[in-house]
């Protein structure tokens, strides 16, 4: 085999290449690009160190990196130490809907929502203005059983669409999305997109709320009279042209709106709109319900190990959490790019 440029590279930093069962290829490139120490010469405090800058072009240059068998990241502490060791941009969080508890310096529980919900695949925090440029998981504790946290490079999914379904594709660039959601007055514990807008707006008005939705360009409407309001959100990119590759990506919510936001008081089927507020054709559902089954099908679900510490380009590729046994501890750290910081 000949030797390539990024061979020349995880020389350099100590680490090697290797297969795990459930890669799969994509465009050529295995995914994810699995690294681990060459027999001890490489710890992950000496890469965040010594080697950030090559560790962010491999995870741009590959979508997703996992580093596996660095035997002293052991903790959270360790994750904490390798994720500001890379010295990226500080992320606020602020927006994000998901429950998470921060338990070291920049790290956070993944998404607590309970075990037995998948969470649907997702560009983290695709649905706010403001996005984390990088995604870093680390696994304090496999699952008993599942658990993974399935990955898919973006791009792949996008060309799938624009292949299979060309005019579904077209109208997404064109129009883009509003995502359609009804919120209670009062928790829903029974739903997964039961959390109040008093919460959801930080707001116990509704003056506050209104304010808040008013931001964020979202429209509503009260009911009554249960309290409740539906909001329909400002039209948000669907499809995007990655500034570096040129390659279209599917970055949006759509998948998790359309196969997840149900409960009694919202209809899937209805989450999505185009962003010139034309409904869904019944050819665009069944478009929707292909690329659902196309994630389903390609995406890759390796199983954790303890120390895995997975480096995700949040712009390249989604991610998702199946459900599991517990316990499991699945650690989160997210960050904006490292042109933000002097
Ligand atoms: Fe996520």
């Amino acid at each position: 085999m000949t030797s390539t440029p990024q061979d020349a590279t995880l020389t350099a930093l100590g680490v090697e290449a290797i297969s795990i069962p459930e890669e799969r290829y994509f465009n050529g490139q295995p995914f994810p690009l699995t690294l681990r120490p060459i027999s001890g010469a490489s710890s992950l405090a000496d890469l965040a160190t010594n080697h950030r800058d090559e560790l962010l072009q491999l995870v741009e240059a590959n979508d997703c990196l996992l580093l596996r068998g660095f035997g002293a990241a052991e903790s959270a502490i360790d994750f904490s130490r390798f994720a500001t060791t890379m010295r990226l941009g500080d992320f606020d969080a602020g927006c994000s809907a998901a429950p998470r508890t921060n338990v070291a310096p920049g790290v956070f529980t993944a998404n607590e929502a309970p075990p037995t919900e998948p969470i649907p695949f997702h560009h983290e925090m695709a649905q706010c203005d403001d996005r984390p440029d990088y995604l870093f998981f680390f696994c304090e504790r496999p699952a008993a059983a599942k658990g993974a946290t399935p990955i898919i490079p973006s791009h792949a999914v996008a060309a799938y669409l624009k292949e299979a379904f060309p005019a579904t594709s077209d109208k997404l660039r064109r129009l883009g999305v509003r995502y359609v959601r009804t919120l209670p007055r009062e928790a829903d514990p029974s739903s997964p997109i039961g959390k109040p807008w008093t919460e959801s707006f930080n707001a116990t008005t509704r003056a506050e709320a209104e304010a808040a939705m008013r931001a964020a360009g979202t429209e509503w409407t009260w009911l009554e009279p249960s309290g409740d309001v539906r909001t329909v959100t400002k039209p948000m990119a669907a499809l995007v042209t990655h500034e570096a590759t040129g390659r279209e990506m599917f970055f949006n919510s759509i998948v998790a709106a359309f196969t997840g936001w149900v409960d009694v008081r919202n209809d899937p089927a209805k989450s999505v709109v185009f962003g010139d507020g034309s409904p869904l054709e019944e050819s665009d559902r069944e478009a929707l319900e292909a690329v659902s089954r196309f994630l389903d099908e390609s995406r890759v679900a390796f199983a954790w190990e303890a120390g895995d510490v997975l480096m995700i380009d949040n712009h390249k590729a989604m991610h998702s959490r199946e459900p599991f046994t517990a316990p499991r501890r699945v650690l989160a750290s997210l960050w904006a790019d490292r042109k933000s910081v002097v």
